[in-house]
Parts: structure tokens; C-alpha cells; sequence
């Protein structure tokens, strides 16, 4: 039977809310808005603990959300389906949003703040394999891995002999744009490829030994290897520009692993059709995953579906983590992982 949840009342937090709901409903098991399915393992996981409403497999979601409005007080989500205000407007009971990714740049943070509701995500448990894919692309474009597996896959290393020569990747000058847990964890793993590290990002971080610069051109003038993990947002919607492909220069390397809509990607085909830069490494794109076919005939770049946090153990601690906010929340916890 439904159980109509007691609309909150207005000096209560979500948290303190929660705890009290908890404790006078013991038997039940609180209700959880499941908005695109997560690995199967986690759905049973959850489940276990939880009454889940699977959204993606209602024909009409609008009035699944409605049949169950009362009764939702969690939203589990994912970083690239995300939330909008309709959805949280539309559930009066809804305590807290867990998001399964570390962007935020889908979640409408003000529409979950108007309402008082906290929102989780699952940063720093991924960033060590976004990183390594950042390295790997850089490795792999410059040392052009693609050109040199289908040199042997042709037969040309037997019919011509040596392939030719390719740029170095070691002791390089790279340009990390946003210096947060991914591109700490980039710069860490750099240091053991001797390179010189500079970073851009919104202020100087006092406890770092790299080169800041407050400006995208300038660190692209100074590198020649500039690796974007800022955060997705307005305020980095389009940062990567024209002038920034014009001062990175035929012998730079761009990788992405953060948003595509982070660049101005026409000006970066340009770049790249016309060897304005040498090549890019790119996990992100504008239109994903009906990428614009013109990557596709390049040859100086090498191309990652959107998986860079895409290892199993990634995903299993970033689910974990899920997990474990909804358990703080429904137990009066601090929330791990608060976004807002
Ligand atoms: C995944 C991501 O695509 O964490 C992010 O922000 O973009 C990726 O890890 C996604 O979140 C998996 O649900």
C-alpha cells in the first residue's frame, strides 16, 4: 500500500528530516527514484535497501513520477542524464540527489538549492583512470600509435622497413587547464615523464610546485602538450578558443578529457584539418556520441568514446560511493560527498 510521507516542515534540513522519517518508518524501505539504470549489481544492491522506481522503463515518465510523487525522497541519477527543476519540482517528499559521475554540469544545482535539497557526486574515486586516460591519449597521439599499428597490420614495417620518425613524449611542457583531482592527478603522473608543469585555473594553488597562469593563451603559448580537466560549467562553456589552437601551434598537442563543450570544436577541426596544431587526444565531444564525422577522417587525432572514468574499478567505487550517501543520509550522517 502507499504511504503518503509527511510534507516537510520548514525549519527541518533534508538530513534531519530524513533521520526522523527513518525512525518512524523502521520497516520500510525509503523510496528511490532511479533515473537511468546503473550496472545491474547495483540496482540489486540498492534494492536490497531501498524501494526503487526505475523511470527508464516507464512508457509515460511524467505520470510514473506523479502515480509515486508522495512517496520519492531520494533521486538517484548519473552525471550524464543528470536532473532538471521539473523533475525535483514535481516530488514534494524528496530529501536528497545522488549523482553517479563526477560532472556536475548536468545536475540544476539552483533548482536543488531553491528547494534546500543536497545533491552528491562521486569525485576523487575516478580521477586516477581519467588521468591515466589523459596520459594515454597524449602518449598515443604523439607517439602515433594508431599510424604505427596499421603499419604492421598492412605489412608495410615488411614491405618498407622502418616506420617513420616520431615526436618524443618525455620532458615535455604541459599545460594542465584546471588543477582540481583529475589534473592534480595528471601532474602527478607527468612528473615521472620529466615533465615541466603549468597550470591554469581560477586562482593560484599555494600548495603546488607548477607554474601558474591565469590565462588559457598565455599557458597555451608557453606548452606544447595542454591537457584540459576543468570542471564543466558556464563559466568554462567555449573556454578553449581559436586564439588558444592559434598559440598552442603546429607543434602542440591538445587533449580533452573533461567536457566537449568546453571547446569552440569548429575552430579545433580547423586547427587540426590544417595542422594549425600537431594532433589531439579526445575522450569528449560536442555532439556525443554522434561525434562530427569530420574527426573522423583525421588522422592526427585518436578518439575515446566518453570512458575515461570507464574501468571497472571506477565505476564500482563511484557506485559505492552512491551508495554510501543515500546510506548517510537516511542514517542522519554528514552526506561524503556534498555538491551543494
Ligand atoms: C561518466 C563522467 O560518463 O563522472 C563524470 O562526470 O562524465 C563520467 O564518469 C558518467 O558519469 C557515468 O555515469
Amino acid at each position: 500500500m502507499d504511504t503518503v510521507v509527511e510534507a516537510p516542515r520548514k525549519s527541518q534540513t533534508p538530513n534531519e528530516r530524513g533521520r526522523e522519517q527513518s525512525a518512524g518508518n523502521s520497516n520500510q524501505r525509503p523510496d528511490v527514484l532511479m533515473v537511468r539504470p546503473y550496472a545491474q549489481w547495483a540496482i540489486d544492491m540498492l534494492a536490497a535497501t531501498y524501494q526503487i522506481h526505475r523511470l527508464w522503463e516507464a512508457a509515460d515518465p511524467a505520470a510514473f513520477v506523479a502515480e509515486r510523487a508522495s512517496r520519492i525522497r531520494a533521486i538517484a541519477t548519473d552525471a550524464v542524464i543528470g536532473f532538471k527543476a521539473d523533475l525535483i519540482d514535481a516530488l514534494p517528499n524528496l530529501e536528497v540527489i545522488c549523482s553517479n559521475g563526477a560532472g556536475t554540469d548536468s545536475l540544476d544545482l539552483e533548482a536543488a538549492k531553491r528547494r534546500g535539497i543536497p545533491v552528491t557526486n562521486t569525485p576523487g574515486v575516478l580521477a586516477g583512470d581519467v588521468a591515466d586516460l589523459a596520459v594515454a591519449l597524449a602518449i598515443s597521439v604523439i607517439r602515433r600509435m594508431r599510424a604505427a599499428d596499421a603499419y604492421i597490420r598492412s605489412g608495410e614495417w615488411a614491405r618498407r622497413g622502418t616506420m617513420e620518425f616520431v615526436p618524443r613524449f618525455f620532458g615535455r611542457r604541459v599545460g594542465i587547464a584546471g588543477l582540481g583531482h583529475i589534473g592534480r592527478a595528471v601532474a602527478k603522473r607527468l612528473s615521472g615523464f620529466d615533465a615541466e608543469i603549468g597550470y591554469f585555473d581560477i586562482a593560484p594553488r599555494p600548495d603546488v610546485p607548477y607554474t601558474f597562469f591565469d590565462d588559457l593563451v598565455a599557458l597555451a603559448t608557453w606548452c606544447n602538450l595542454l591537457i584540459v580537466t576543468l570542471a564543466g560549467g558556464p563559466s568554462t562553456h567555449k573556454i578553449v578558443t581559436a586564439p588558444v589552437f592559434e598559440a598552442l601551434g603546429p607543434d602542440g598537442y591538445f587533449v580533452n578529457v573533461s567536457r566537449g563543450f568546453i571547446v569552440d570544436e569548429p575552430p579545433l577541426l580547423d586547427a587540426l584539418e590544417n595542422h594549425r596544431i600537431a594532433g589531439a587526444g579526445l575522450d569528449v565531444f560536442w555532439n556525443e556520441p554522434n561525434i562530427d564525422a569530420r574527426f573522423l577522417a583525421l588522422d592526427n587525432v585518436v578518439l575515446y568514446p566518453h570512458h575515461g572514468s570507464g574501468t571497472a574499478e571506477a565505476r564500482k567505487a563511484m557506485l559505492e560511493l552512491v551508495r554510501d550517501n543515500l546510506a548517510a543520509h537516511f542514517s542522519g550522517r554528514p552526506l561524503l560527498t556534498p555538491v551543494v
